[in-house]
């Protein structure tokens, strides 16, 4: 199988070295694809192409409007081949082909919002006590290196992408060793988009050797990434060396909390989709079940029952609800933490492997329920990023606050319950980034995304998502034509 090439200045390119990275399809565990695991030389390849661009590319010149204009192309495309990009996004991350649609149409809105964005980016005028003017210009801020998991590979390059041409950058971008296809497959079309060669680069290989070379490089103003929290301060660290900009989105380990007035059958199926959503490798898991003692029982047999109708496949069957882990390592993973539930709580589902069929094939990994978890279980604690969830019980508010701050992380947080008095009480009190009332995970490009504590640094989406891109310049304009007169 021959490898597929590195997208450098607006071509596709060979790599400096010959070696190569297997991509896999988790469901059958056959290898689908080959990419050039990049070295340090190509990301600096990459690097010069988007620094050129930046600095003296027609990009330069490019006005707001043709910068929407590029990204409303984008979307259109990304439309217009949405079967083909939804069906590769779940060849190569196992996920199912109906959550796969949704990401992918999730990813033409990015770039349409972004689109709209690109007009409003607007500076501000300010009063000064002198006959001056004082304005502040936002600038974009150069040329941003951009890493990503292979949980949303699509959907995540569209996040970092989309604010970056949005605010004027140009970008350097590695995808996930794991799902470098969709955005390989997107790259063909970027210069029908209008992109112009250099803006966007992407570079296939190994975070520790592409990726920290990406970060070290010190003609890359800025990086923003997704992933762990172990690489999220490998890169904090790295990028002091430069002291650059940084944007991190990591990890969590969310709490998902249940009051006994919440109506009964939609909080049981907020429980599971909260957690089993995309084999539960999402970020804003809620992966930590807090519910009510009054309803603690009956809310756990329900959740039970309804999780063993929750149907696993090959994520490319229609009616798969839910599809193997990203890769063996990943599987590694989640079940060295089903032994560890097993010796720290009590199994209420799962617990190990599913067999029979297809399911001999691929990664998959039972859905699993622990009950009566400890707060202080390493299974309550440690992000499982696997469909692993921990149920827990609480006697009342300040208990259950008290539970669901108890954590390193802050990324999300969903509170159910009927009482609106209570509702708004718990949404102050908890410390996350995102909280959803009588849901959980709905994610809008309108809205800012991004964690409190060591779930992160920065905000996407939204308005917010593109100041990370952008540079305020103050400049000073002095009215006065009276002679300065100091000395
Ligand atoms: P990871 O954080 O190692 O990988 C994410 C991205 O960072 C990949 O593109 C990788 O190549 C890159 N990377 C790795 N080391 C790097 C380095 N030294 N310098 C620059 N880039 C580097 O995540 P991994 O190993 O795939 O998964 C491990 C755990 O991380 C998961 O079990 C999960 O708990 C968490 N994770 C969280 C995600 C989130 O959305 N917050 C996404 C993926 C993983
Ligand atoms: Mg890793």
């Amino acid at each position: 199988m021959k490898s597929q090439l590195l997208y450098i200045n607006g071509e596709f390119a060979e790599a400096s070295s010959a070696a190569v990275l297997d991509v896999i399809d988790p469901a059958t565990t056959e290898v689908i694809a080959r990419v050039p695991d990049g070295t340090a030389a190509d990301a600096g390849r990459a690097v010069k192409a988007a620094r050129a661009a930046f600095d003296h590319g027609s990009w330069k010149d490019a006005t707001a409007q043709d910068r929407g204009r590029v990204l409303f192309k984008l979307a259109q495309i990304v439309r217009d081949r949405a079967t083909e990009l939804a069906e590769l996004e779940t060849r190569n991350s196992g996920k199912p082909i109906v959550e796969a649609e949704f990401d992918i149409a999730d990813v033409a809105t990015c770039f349409e919002y972004y689109g709209g964005l690109a007009t409003k980016i607007q500076g501000d005028v300010l009063p000064v006590p002198d006959n001056a003017m004082s304005l502040a210009l936002r600038e974009p801020i150069g040329v941003a290196g951009q890493i990503i998991p292979w949980n949303y590979p699509l959907l995540m390059a569209a996040w970092k992408l989309a604010p970056a041409l949005c605010a004027g950058c140009t970008a350097v971008l590695k995808p996930a060793e794991q799902t470098p296809l969709t955005i390989l497959a997107l790259a063909s079309s970027f210069a029908d988009a209008g992109l112009p060669p250099g803006v966007v680069n992407i570079i296939t290989g190994r975070g520790e050797t592409a990726g920290a070379a990406i970060v070290e490089h010190s003609d890359v103003d800025k990086i923003a990434f997704t992933g762990s929290v172990e690489v999220g301060k490998i890169i904090m660290r790295a990028a002091a060396a430069t002291l650059k900009k940084i944007s991190l989105e990591l990890g969590g380990k969310s709490p998902n909390i249940f009051f006994a007035d919440a109506d009964f059958e939609t909080a049981v199926e907020g429980a599971l989709f909260g957690v089993f959503f995309n084999q539960g490798e999402i970020c804003s898991a809620g992966s930590r079940i807090l519910v009510q003692r009054p309803i603690y029982r009956k809310f756990l047999d329900a959740m039970v029952e309804k999780a063993r109708t929750i149907k696993l496949g090959p994520g490319i069957d229609r009616d798969t609800k839910m599809g193997p882990l990203i890769s063996r390592e990943q599987l590694d993973r989640v079940q060295t933490y089903q032994a560890i539930g097993k010796t720290e709580a009590k199994v209420a589902l799962g617990g190990g492997r599913p067999s029979g069929g297809a399911l001999d094939r691929g990664y998959f990994i039972e859905p699993t329920i622990f009950y009566d978890v400890d707060n202080s279980a390493r299974i309550a604690r440690e992000e499982i990023f696997g469909p692993v969830a921990c149920v827990m019980p609480f006697d009342d508010e300040a208990d259950a606050i008290r539970i669901a701050n108890d954590t390193y992380y802050g990324l999300a947080a969903a509170v159910w319950t009927r009482d609106i008095f209570r509702a708004m009480r718990t949404v102050k009190n908890l410390r996350a980034g995102i909280v959803w009332v009588n849901h959980m995970q709905p994610t809008y490009v309108e809205a800012p995304w991004g964690g409190y504590k060591q779930s992160g640094i920065g905000r996407e989406l939204g308005k917010w998502g593109v100041e990370e891109y952008l540079n305020v310049k103050q400049v000073y304009i002095n009215l006065s034509e009276e002679p300065i007169n100091w000395y």
